[in-house]
Order: C-alpha cells, then sequence, then structure tokens
C-alpha cells in the first residue's frame, strides 16, 4: 500500500481515530494516560440536563445513518417518571462497505464505553447494553476485557467515582442478521425475540427495551461523546457543515489506491 498524497493527508481530522495508532491504546493505562476518562470526571460534576444541552448545542447528529440530532433524541426520554431507562447502542454495522464501528471497538473500545457512562448518567439509565454483530469475535473480545477493567477501575459498577451514579453495562453479541441493525428489531433481538421491526408508534423513547424508555444510538455517536465534553461545543461545530457538525470516519474499499478509514469532517467530498 501506498501512502495517501500530503494534500490528502491535510485534510484529515483525527478526532475518533485519534488513539488509533497508538500501541495497546485499548489497554485502560493506555487510554488514561491518552485523556481517557477526563470527560467522565467533568460530565459527572455537570447536571444532566446541562450534558443534554452541551450534546444539542454541540449539534451532534446520529452516526448510524438517519443523522437524527442526539440531544434532541436523549431530551425525548421523560423524567421523573418511576420507570428504568435504558441506554442500547447499536454496535452491528452489517451495511455492506461501512468499517468505522467495529476498528474504532478494537482499537478504543474504552472511547465508546466512556461514551456509554456518559449518555447513560444524562439519560438517567442505569442499565446500558452495547449489541454487537455475532461475527465480530475479535472486537466483542477486546469491548468484554475492557468493560471488565472499567469496571475493577470503579468506572462501571455502583457509585461511580463516588458520584452517587451506577451503572451496569452488558455486552451482547447478536446472531448476525442485517435487520438486527434496525433498532427495534435490535431491541426484540435484545429481549431474545426473533428480531422483526416494530410498528411505531410508540417510539424508543417512550416504549423501548422491555417497554421502558430507551435511546439507541450508534457506536460512533456515543464515542463522540466525551471529545464534545472536553472539547466544548463550539470547537465540534468547527468541524464538518453548518447543520452536520463534527468529523466523520470515512471507509474507502474496492478500487481504490489506498483502502482504509480516513476521518475528515462531515460535507467533505470524493473529489476534495
Ligand atoms: C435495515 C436497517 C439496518 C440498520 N443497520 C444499522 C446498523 O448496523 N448500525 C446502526 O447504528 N444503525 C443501523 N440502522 C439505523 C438504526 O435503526 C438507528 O436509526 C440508529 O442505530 C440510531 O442511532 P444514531 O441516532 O446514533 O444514528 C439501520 C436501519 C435499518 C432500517
Amino acid at each position: 500500500m501506498t501512502q495517501p498524497r500530503p494534500e490528502v493527508l491535510q485534510k484529515l481530522t483525527p478526532v475518533l481515530t485519534k488513539r488509533w495508532l497508538s500501541p495497546d491504546a485499548w489497554q485502560i493505562g493506555v487510554y488514561e494516560r491518552l485523556d481517557g476518562y477526563q470527560a467522565l470526571r467533568k460530565a459527572l460534576d455537570v447536571h444532566p440536563d446541562d450534558m443534554i444541552q452541551l450534546i444539542k448545542d454541540s449539534g451532534l447528529r446520529g452516526r448510524g445513518g438517519a443523522g437524527f440530532p442526539t440531544g434532541l433524541k436523549w431530551g425525548f426520554i421523560p423524567q421523573g417518571d418511576g420507570k428504568p431507562h435504558y441506554l442500547v447502542i447499536n454496535a452491528d454495522e452489517g451495511e455492506p462497505g461501512t468499517c468505522k464501528d467495529l476498528p474504532l471497538m478494537t482499537y478504543d473500545p474504552h472511547s465508546l464505553i466512556e461514551g456509554a457512562i456518559i449518555a447513560s448518567y444524562a439519560i438517567r439509565a442505569n442499565r446500558a447494553f452495547i449489541y454487537i454483530r455475532g461475527e465480530a469475535v475479535h472486537a466483542a473480545r477486546r469491548l468484554r476485557n475492557a468493560v471488565q477493567e472499567a469496571y475493577a477501575a470503579g468506572y462501571l459498577g455502583e457509585n461511580i467515582l463516588g458520584s452517587g451514579f451506577d451503572l451496569e453495562l452488558v455486552v451482547h453479541s447478536g446472531a448476525g442478521a442485517y435487520i438486527c441493525g434496525e433498532e427495534t428489531a435490535l431491541l426484540d433481538s435484545l429481549e431474545g425475540f426473533r428480531g422483526q421491526p416494530r410498528l411505531r408508534p410508540p417510539f424508543p423513547a417512550i416504549a423501548g427495551l422491555y417497554a421502558s424508555p430507551t435511546v439507541v444510538n450508534n457506536v460512533g455517536t456515543i464515542a463522540s461523546v466525551p471529545y464534545i465534553v472536553l472539547g466544548g461545543a463550539d470547537w465540534w461545530k468547527s468541524m464538518g457543515t453548518e447543520k452536520s457538525a463534527g468529523p466523520m470516519i470515512y471507509s474507502l474499499s474496492g478500487r481504490v489506491v489506498n483502502p482504509g478509514q480516513y476521518e475528515c469532517g462531515l460535507g467533505i467530498t470524493s473529489a476534495s
């Protein structure tokens, strides 16, 4: 493989991919040395509603395909309803040609875990799930190992970092069905049924997992959260376009000279 041209390299904005080339960045000690879990400490000092507002202000849109505004989705979760709330992370990534979530979970799993803790805190969920494609054995192994490390370090479990906030995080491997990437089919599969899309309404924010308020977000969406907490909404909006803020991991494959993952601001074209 040749090196991309310098003018191509200049257009890259490594944010979510910035640790991928650091040796052993999937291990918690390395992750912590590279700013890991700093955003969590900052987030736990802030009111959950302010965390939702920050994500709204950042203009973050879902990275799972539909591009729905993430802060708005979090804000749909009813508060004070007495029901359990759930965060479900969609790591099914079955679309042909897409390959951003699996490398992220393989090379930087703690960024997803840190984002999951912050997102759960914001929507007041005490249980979160990562639903990962069944064939992704290597990524799932890395992720499960990272979850164990996070429990041992006090980032997961009861009274996280002395904040009073509790979170259990479960990694669930699917059986490998494309339709289970659709969020309501995913919820059925997670509940132990055959994965088939549900009729809507009700939407998952009102009646999702186990008929309780649920946020379903893509891996890339949730992994973006710690960077926004540390860098701020204006920094995030300085990348991408007015309506689609931030960087995006693009996968180049097929008849191209340098296949691979490239992170650039949203809005870039293949000609640029
Ligand atoms: C047939 C089908 C397959 C899908 N597959 C995926 C997938 O593999 N990963 C994903 O994140 N979203 C997938 N989606 C979109 C999800 O239903 C949902 O919109 C997304 O997970 C929401 O996350 P986001 O708001 O962070 O983008 C799929 C949708 C459909 C209709």
